[in-house]
């Protein structure tokens, strides 16, 4: 399944938007524009399929931070201030959060299912839950099959139901708790799994930690790993996979001699650890391990185990990728890019130019520019209707 279009309201900088997602989805901008922000939004999406979005909302600062608290929220020299209150109240535009995924099936096309959920402080009557945590209010799997409206998962306050495996409507009330996502908890109608498995398959990736200590810089378990982690920790057996299970390193060598010319990426045979390491032409005896090579060189090899692996999540969405990459490997990563989203469906939001132009040079997918405006963050030359104008 992929991902067709997103909707988001009231999640920090973003008030209100509704947008098409494509094969590939460049989004460029300025800092504070809110890319970031519909970033995360896509993450929320996925712990509301893994059943962890009560916590991540907490983690990240609980509701009253995540609100979008544009508009009144103006200090008085103007500028922006979340914390500022005119009546000793934190004021609100919005009290809840509202998301929504809208899914198309490649098969048929007879499965084309939309995934809304909003969440808020505001306790239905009669529900235990804790003052602050997040709640969802509502929530909703429906589906559209021969132009009819066929409602899979609904929910409203406290109660629920859900369609069984034989398509009747099963209550489950009872078993859910407030902070619990109906999408992860209840099973079903083999659709519903679809869509949460669809959602947890998604990989985002947001830079990659390259201090000393992290995960990056130490040998990975041997452990044959289709798929990078998010953390970048399986890095060694992702390329270990490609070498000695699919026997078949040309892309990832070609693209380690593109980045760093003379320079080899070196993949030792796997025993207690799966590692790998740089050997460059000037000091050929030696190879360099992961706790040797420069942020921005493993950075690079980072992004090119995600784009490169043996399998592709269905969904990719990186965060800045760019980030600590020398700017002449900016052609490299947007080869790698365009070429990930021949297999899967390639999301990335970017304040490099240089980046987004190189990726529409090597594809044609232009770039949408992220603005940000007195209505919060938007997309320039989207329609009121949630579809670009000039598509
Ligand atoms: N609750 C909120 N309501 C409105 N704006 C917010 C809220 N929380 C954060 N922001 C704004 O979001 C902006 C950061 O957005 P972000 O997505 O990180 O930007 P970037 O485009 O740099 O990735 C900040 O400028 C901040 O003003
Ligand atoms: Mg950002």
């Amino acid at each position: 399944m992929t991902l067709s279009a997103v909707e988001i309201i009231g999640y920090r900088s973003v008030r209100k938007i509704r947008f098409p997602v494509r094969q590939l989805t460049v989004l460029v901008g300025g800092n504070g524009v809110g890319k970031t922000n519909l970033y995360r939004s896509l993450e929320l999406l996925q712990a509301a399929a893994r059943g962890t979005l009560a916590q991540e909302i907490a983690a990240e600062g609980g509701l009253a931070s995540i609100f979008w608290a544009g508009g009144k929220n103006l200090s008085p020299d103007g500028s922006f201030d979340p914390m500022y209150r005119t009546d000793g109240y934190r004021k609100h535009e919005g009290n809840s959060l509202r998301l929504s995924a809208d899914f198309a099936d490649l098969g048929d096309g007879s499965f084309d299912p939309t995934y809304a959920l909003e969440v808020s402080f505001a306790p239905a009557k009669g529900v235990a839950a804790f003052p602050n945590e997040a709640q969802i209010k509502s929530e909703s799997l429906d589906w559209r099959q021969r132009g009819k409206a066929v409602s899979l998962l609904d929910r409203k306050g406290g109660s629920a139901w859900a369609r069984d495996a034989s398509g009747r409507r099963e209550l489950a009330n009872d078993d859910l708790l407030a902070s619990e996502t109906a999408l992860a908890v209840l099973s079903g109608r083999s659709e519903i799994a679809l869509v949460r498995d669809s959602l947890i398959a998604w990989r985002f990736f947001h830079g990659f930690r390259t201090d000393a200590e992290s995960a990056l810089r130490k040998p990975s378990r041997a452990v044959t790993s289709p798929i990078l982690a998010s953390d970048g920790s399986n890095l060694g057996a992702v390329f270990a996979t490609l070498r000695y299970i699919r026997g078949d390193t040309i892309d990832l060598d070609r693209t380690v001699e593109d980045a760093f010319p003379g320079a080899e990426l070196v993949i030792p045979e796997v025993g207690e650890f799966a590692s790998f390491g740089m050997r460059y032409a000037e000091m050929p005896k030696r190879v360099f391990g992961p706790h040797e090579l420069s942020d921005g060189t493993l950075q690079f090899l980072a992004l090119a185990g995600a784009l490169l692996s043996y399998r592709l999540p269905p969904f990719i969405a990186l965060n800045e990728p760019e980030n600590s990459l020398h700017p002449s490997l900016l052609p490299m990563l947007a080869r790698l890019i365009v070429k990930a989203a021949e297999r899967s469906q390639v999301w990335v939001v970017t304040h490099a130019r240089e980046l987004a132009d190189a990726i529409a040079a090597e594809s044609g997918v232009l770039p949408r520019e992220v603005i940000r405006n007195d209505d919060g963050t938007w997309i320039e030359g989207l329609g009121q209707f949630g579809d670009f104008t000039d598509d």
